[in-house]
């Protein structure tokens, strides 16, 4: 599949069905992420796979309700290992480069997961202290986002999204061209 095509249609879907998702494609998506570009080539990324259904319950009541995380057949929860970040690079490591690693791995994820015909939404509203608990996660690993994936039950629209103008600045910030 063409990138561009991955980039523009791929959507935040919140409905699933029933359909299972294989470990090969589980195995494909975790592959696609550890494929991101991270400061210093640490890696600092780590994926708690969750299908059981008292977990996933769990995580739907640390994410504030999102019930449709336990419609999903499978719950990627991806974690920054702050200690690998930090000890490369301090604090900008701790509170930088571990977060946009695994971004750039999430992004991976996503895009791979479109690409499989799967779906995904990128789940960051949630306590982290009782995903922390749910999933056993030691101190020093921040779980940072928690995917859902599945075979979608909806086509969302598409989101209105910023234009170039607005968001490019020419040479200096705040230097548009007409
Ligand atoms: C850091 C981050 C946190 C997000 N948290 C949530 C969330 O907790 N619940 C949710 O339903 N969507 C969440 N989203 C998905 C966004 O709402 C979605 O990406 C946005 O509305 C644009 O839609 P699109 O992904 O279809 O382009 C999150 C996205 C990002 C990048």
């Amino acid at each position: 599949m063409d990138v561009f095509e991955a980039i523009k249609n791929r959507r935040s879907v919140r409905a699933f069905t029933r359909e299972e998702v294989s470990e090969d494609e589980v195995k494909r998506l975790i592959d696609a992420a550890r494929w991101a570009p991270s400061a210093g080539n640490i890696q600092p990324w780590e994926f708690i796979v969750v299908r059981g259904t008292k977990i996933k319950r769990r995580l739907v009541v640390a994410a504030l309700d999102q019930t449709f995380i336990e419609e999903a057949p499978v719950v990627v929860v991806v974690c920054a290992d702050e200690r690998q970040s930090s000890m490369g690079y301090g604090s900008r490591g701790l509170t930088l480069y571990c977060l946009q690693d695994t971004a750039a791995a999430i992004q991976n994820m996503l895009l791979a997961a479109y690409a499989l015909g799967l779906a995904t939404c990128w789940i960051g509203a949630f306590y982290e202290e009782e995903a922390r608990q749910v999933l056993k996660i030691p101190f020093g690993v921040r779980p940072v986002a928690i995917i859902p994936v599945g075979h979608p039950a909806e086509k969302p629209n598409t989101p209105p999204k910023k234009s170039i103008r607005e968001i490019v600045h020419h040479e200096t910030y705040g230097r548009k061209i007409a």
